[in-house]
């Protein structure tokens, strides 16, 4: 007998949606109900892959007409906090995707309108529900006390070439430091407690209107443990990213999202063996758990909140260097 699947409305279209999309239509606990997009194009095509499923153009319509259980919020980052007050009013779950929010204040009253609603809410942070997070978590007893954190991310081209998309290079909710830190800052969360910026020095272009194109940052863990991040785009070679954890007695660095590599006391660092699994899958599993009242592993908006904090910080540039 067929399994009742819960019903997602996907609001947003785009790289992402497409790609969750892509994990939902072959998950066994979820079905696309129904998509929203502005763009009527993407919309349709995106019914259409989903098995001919109601689309509209105004994402009211789709928390109107249909019967969902759950909203996966994949819009540009200055619609979450509109989108999903509404979703939260209509008491649906809510996925929605990082950053949580384009100010700290919106973020708040995203939490606050979640759990006044009673209803699930989760963020897609990949590295978290990836098998790299568990190994992570297994190796860091190993390589003993923790001197300090890099988190080196380098683009040889801001927007990436897989995702030109005119928002994302654009200083109002673009740039690496929104789109792609908040990842490498929420895992240090999970792994080793709060942190907080010290020092924040972003590179900006001269035109007001595009994204920063550098960051170096200092911030600590609450037991003082040094955190840095060296984040720059225009780089001439090719995109990478380094999430490194010194250790007295070892170091442990992920490459490029899910390549880990480890090394001992003056050892070379050599890759470790990771199951790869897809991640999307491993979070919608959460997600269908969660949905059923059970105890779930997701990063909720509460963590969501804590994670915009350390990113508007980030922002806050206490000093800001304009490129020439
Ligand atoms: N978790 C991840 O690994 C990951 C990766 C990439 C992007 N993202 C996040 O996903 C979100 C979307 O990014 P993207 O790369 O898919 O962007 P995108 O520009 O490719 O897609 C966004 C889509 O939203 C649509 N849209 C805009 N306003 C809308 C509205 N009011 N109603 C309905 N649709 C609307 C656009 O037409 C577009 O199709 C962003 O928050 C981004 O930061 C997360």
């Amino acid at each position: 007998m067929d399994q009742v699947k819960w019903n997602v409305g996907v609001i947003g279209a785009g790289v992402m949606g497409e790609r969750m999309m892509n994990a939902i239509r072959t998950h066994e606990k979820f079905r696309v109900a129904a998509v929203s997009d502005v763009s009527a194009e993407r919309a349709q095509e995106a019914a259409q892959k989903s098995g001919d499923v109601p689309w509209y153009t105004n994402y009211k319509e789709l928390l109107k007409k249909v019967e969902l259980d759950v909203i996966y919020l994949a819009v540009p980052p200055k619609f979450h906090h509109v989108i999903a007050l509404d979703v939260l009013a209509h008491k649906k779950h809510l996925l929605c995707e990082k950053p949580l929010a384009n100010s700290l204040t919106e973020a708040q009253e995203m939490l606050e309108a979640a759990n006044n609603a009673g209803v699930v809410h989760a963020m897609n942070f990949p590295l978290y529900y990836q098998s790299v997070f568990p190994e992570l978590t297994r190796r860091l007893e190993a390589i003993g006390d923790v001197r300090r954190i890099d988190i080196l991310t380098h683009f040889h081209q801001w927007p990436r070439p897989w995702q030109q998309t005119p928002w994302l290079a654009g200083r109002e909710q673009g740039g690496f430091i929104r789109e792609v830190l908040p990842h490498f800052t929420h895992l240090t969360y999970e792994l080793f407690g709060d942190l907080h910026v010290v020092h924040s020095e972003v590179d900006y272009p001269a035109d007001p209107a595009l994204c920063e194109t550098g960051v170096s940052a200092i911030l600590h863990l609450t037991d003082g443990t040094p955190v840095t991040i060296n984040g720059l785009a225009g780089i001439a070679h090719e995109e990478h990213l380094d999430y490194r954890v010194y250790g007295s007695k070892g170091t442990l660095s992920v490459v490029n999202w899910s390549n880990l590599f480890v090394g001992g006391h003056g050892e070379a660092l050599v890759p470790a063996e990771v199951p790869q699994q897809d991640r999307l899958s491993l979070l919608l599993d959460e997600l269908s758990i969660a949905m059923n009242g059970g105890d779930a592993r997701l990063v909720t908006f509460e963590t969501g909140v804590k994670v915009q904090q350390v990113l508007e910080a980030l922002l806050g540039h206490e000093k800001v260097h304009y490129i020439k």
